[in-house]
């Protein structure tokens, strides 16, 4: 039995200790630079919002890889193309909240969008997700991406939800969000440490890119232009237009005009950065989120970015650092200057924000000795 005064003693260094806890935590996230990896335990959720056509698979693919992330890919397709008669506004509540679930790993919400007797592999582009063809989610890990359909498949989606609490960082994929406001409840949960990474690209480029895949994004267009009737000649356009709204509107959210509980949460990414210096933007990019480079996504990212090889089925980056921002300015020569000009009014302000510079003739357009891209963004 301990003595009445030795127990006194005890409860009295018990307190000390505490209070020396308290003020130790004060002191320490006053020093600690904004982005500091989160406390021992706490988990981090992270956004990867972006829009079709602008390289968040490949972005999503380079989280995917880190051991200590659960990614999933785009789970709120499940929710357009259940809902594909409704438009992105009356949507934008219920992909908020199984966004909300996901990043809590409670399965439940997504479960009621998944048809028949869902499985892990039920899951939006699965096997684009390592954390989903290891274990503890599947019982083998998977050497790549036809091995985890194989091996995988049949795992149950109550594993994946366990797993999902086993890793430090959940990551999210979405390109269905258009405004910041709609992400404010993550943000405010008191439970969440959400971040968010905003990924752009030059409409430009991104026109010539939709060009080339429209009838894929055909359903996907109806939901965000809400259902108007807009003519096939206008439709990319009025996508592009609103996609250029949505970028201009989470950039003065998250980073010009930024609410208090959003400050050093937001993070601007260019597309066009990524490309010319991978290594070091993927890094901050890392860092942003707490998240430790490894020697092996290290060399997977010089696998990705350098080389014509067989990168697996990323589509993405079929690039080389030395002439990446050549691969990235293919619109310039491909797309007629009245495209360019038409995009380039309907997208002004922001481009100008996010460091886009607009051509004037079809000469300055195609004399890509000009560098459009503006430096020192941050
Ligand atoms: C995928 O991994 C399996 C098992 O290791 C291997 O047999 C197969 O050749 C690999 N496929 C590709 C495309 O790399
Ligand atoms: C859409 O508009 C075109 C002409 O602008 C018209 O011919 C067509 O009937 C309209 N369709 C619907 C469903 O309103
Ligand atoms: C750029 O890299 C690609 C892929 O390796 C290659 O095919 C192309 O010829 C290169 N272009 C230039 C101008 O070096």
């Amino acid at each position: 039995m301990i003595p009445r005064c030795r127990f006194r003693t005890l409860i009295l260094l018990g307190v000390l200790q505490g209070a020396a806890v308290v003020l130790f935590y004060d002191w320490y996230t006053r020093i600690s630079p904004r982005h500091s990896p989160p406390p021992e335990g706490r988990k981090v959720h992270v956004l990867l919002l972006s829009s079709w056509r602008s390289g968040s698979s490949f972005l999503g693919q380079v989280f995917s890889q880190h051991p200590s992330v659960f990614y999933l890919m785009e789970p709120a397709w499940h929710v357009w193309t259940r809902n594909h008669k409704s438009g992105a506004k009356s949507l934008r509540v219920p992909v908020r909240e199984m966004l909300w679930g996901l990043y809590k790993c409670d399965f439940s919400l997504i479960r009621d969008y998944l048809p028949g007797n869902p499985r892990l592999s039920s899951f939006f582009m699965w096997t684009r997700s390592q954390a989903l063809c290891s274990p503890p989610a599947c019982p083998v890990k998977s050497a790549n991406e036809s091995h985890c359909s194989q091996a995988c498949h049949s795992a149950s989606l109550d594993k994946a939800q366990d797993a999902c609490t086993t890793y430090t960082h959940v990551v999210l994929k979405e390109t269905r969000f258009f405004e910041m406001e709609s992400l404010y409840p993550l943000l405010l949960d008191p439970n969440l440490d959400l971040r968010v990474v905003h990924l752009v690209r030059d409409p430009r480029a991104v026109m010539r890119s939709r060009e080339e895949s429209a009838y894929l994004l055909d359903r996907d267009s109806v939901i965000v232009l809400e259902h108007r009737n807009v003519s096939a000649a206008d439709r990319q356009y009025e996508v592009v237009r609103e996609i250029c709204r949505s970028h201009l509107d989470i950039y003065e959210r998250g980073f010009l005009d930024p609410p208090a509980f959003l400050e050093g949460r937001y993070k601007l990414v260019r597309y066009e950065d990524v490309a010319r210096n991978p290594l070091t933007e993927l890094n901050s990019i890392y860092e942003f989120v707490g998240l430790k480079m490894t020697y092996e996504v290290e060399e997977w990212i010089q696998k990705m970015t350098h080389g014509r090889g067989k990168g697996g089925g990323n589509v993405a980056f079929k690039i080389t650092s030395r002439n990446a921002s050549e691969v990235s300015q293919a619109w310039r020569t491909v797309l007629k200057h009245s495209k360019v000009q038409r995009i380039q009014e309907l997208c002004k302000g922001a481009m100008l924000l996010l460091g886009y510079r607009t051509v004037e003739s079809e000469e300055e357009q195609k004399r890509l000795d000009i560098d459009l891209l503006d430096p020192g963004q941050p």
